[in-house]
Parts: structure tokens; sequence; C-alpha cells
């Protein structure tokens, strides 16, 4: 058996309408290992029953999955805005949310984030970072100020398949600006920061 496998063994189940967006992705979609799945589908949940959010920003939705766990913690007030740009996925995403009551507190935006995410006059408890990794630097600098001081930021695959650690290919573009992500994260003062060894490399970021 796989550590991984004994660990999501001992960890909570996804629920029912989680598994099913999870199998739809892997049934329907070209590229599915984009979608959370179960471990880190608690993970986010975890997280975000955690820190306790009213108003939670994600960037990248893709089928749904991690937006419905991070909307798992949300009070009666609370909303999740989610940003995807292939308005392909629209239909697909409109279904997960409908699986869940969880999905009436969703707001789905089709677009580029960069464009979007400035006419968002919101502050944020909690800011999901899961899109193009070329751009993940834009989006930490667009949505630091929109969050809240002691808010976090929480942002996917930032050990990138562990290529952050071998020898650059200066052609590898995804690779070489998470790699800038992460140095810009470890030296800004604005914030605290670690990395979970979690799947593909969580980074949680805490605005001071
Ligand atoms: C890794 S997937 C997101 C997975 C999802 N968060 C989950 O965990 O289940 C990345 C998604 O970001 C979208 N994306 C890429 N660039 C974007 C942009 N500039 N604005 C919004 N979405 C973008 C892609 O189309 C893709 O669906």
């Amino acid at each position: 058996m796989m550590l991984e496998e004994y660990i999501a063994a001992h960890s909570d189940d996804e629920p029912d309408y989680l598994a099913k967006v999870n199998r739809n992705t892997w049934l329907k979609q070209i590229n599915p290992r984009m979608c959370s799945g179960h471990l880190q589908g608690r993970v986010l949940s975890m997280l975000s029953k955690m820190i306790q959010p009213t108003n939670i920003l994600e960037i990248g939705t893709f089928t749904g999955y991690s937006a419905l766990c991070l909307a798992e913690s949300l009070g009666e007030d609370g909303s999740l805005d989610t940003i995807e740009i292939d308005d392909e996925l629209e239909d697909f995403i409109r279904e997960s949310f409908h699986l869940s009551p969880l999905g009436r507190k969703i707001n789905l935006h089709i677009g580029d984030a960069l464009e979007i995410i400035p006419t968002l006059n919101k502050t944020y408890d909690l800011i999901f970072i899961d899109a193009e990794k070329e751009h993940y630097l834009d989006y930490y600098e667009i949505t630091l100020p929109l969050l809240r001081k002691g808010g976090f930021i929480i942002a996917d695959n930032t050990l990138w398949n562990g290529k952050v650690i071998k020898e650059i290919d200066p052609h590898d573009k995804q690779t070489t600006e998470i790699m800038r992500f992460n140095d810009v994260v470890k030296a800004d003062e604005r914030i605290e920061k670690v990395i979970l060894p979690i799947r593909d490399g969580l980074t949680l970021i805490r605005k001071k």
C-alpha cells in the first residue's frame, strides 16, 4: 500500500456529491488530474474550517471540486467567488454546483482572472490560487491588496512535480515562474509563509 493511500483511508471520505464531481471530471475532461480530488479536497476543507472565512476567492475553477471543498466552511452570510477562463467549462461547473446546496453560495465568473479581479469590490479572508502557473506572481500581487490583514492565501502546485529542485530548462516557463513565485514569496516581509508538501505542494501565506 502506498503511504498516500493509507493517508486517504485514514482521513474523512469525500461527500457523495464531490465523488460525483471527481468521477464526472475523470469521465469527461481531457486533463482530469487538475482536479484537487479526495485528499487535497479534505485538506482544503479543513483549512477553510480553521480560517472560518466569510468571503473566499478562488482563481481557477476547472470542474468546481475545490470551490465546493472551500465553501464547506461558509456560514449564512458567506460566499465564494470563483473565476474560470475556459467558457466551455461553464455548463459542467454549474452542474457540479447544483449537486450540493453549497453551490448557492458560489458565484462563478467566466473570464480572465487578471481582468475580473479588479472589478471585484470586496475584501477576502481566504484566496486560493490555482490557475495558470506562468501568472502566479501576477495573481499574488493583484490579490494581496484584497486580502484582509490576518487573512490567508493558499497557492497550489508550488512544488511543481519536484521540478523546483531540478536543473532548470530555461524554455520551461511554468517551472521558471513557479520558482520565481516561491522566491518572491519567501522574501516578502508583508506576509508569513510555509510550504506544505501535500500532493503537488500547497503554500500557505498569511498577511501580516
Ligand atoms: C488546475 S485547474 C484548477 C483546479 C481546481 N481548482 C480544483 O482544484 O479542482 C486550473 C484552471 O485554471 C483555469 N485558468 C487558467 N488561466 C486562467 C485565468 N487567467 N483566469 C481564470 N482561470 C484560469 C484553467 O482553465 C483551469 O481550468
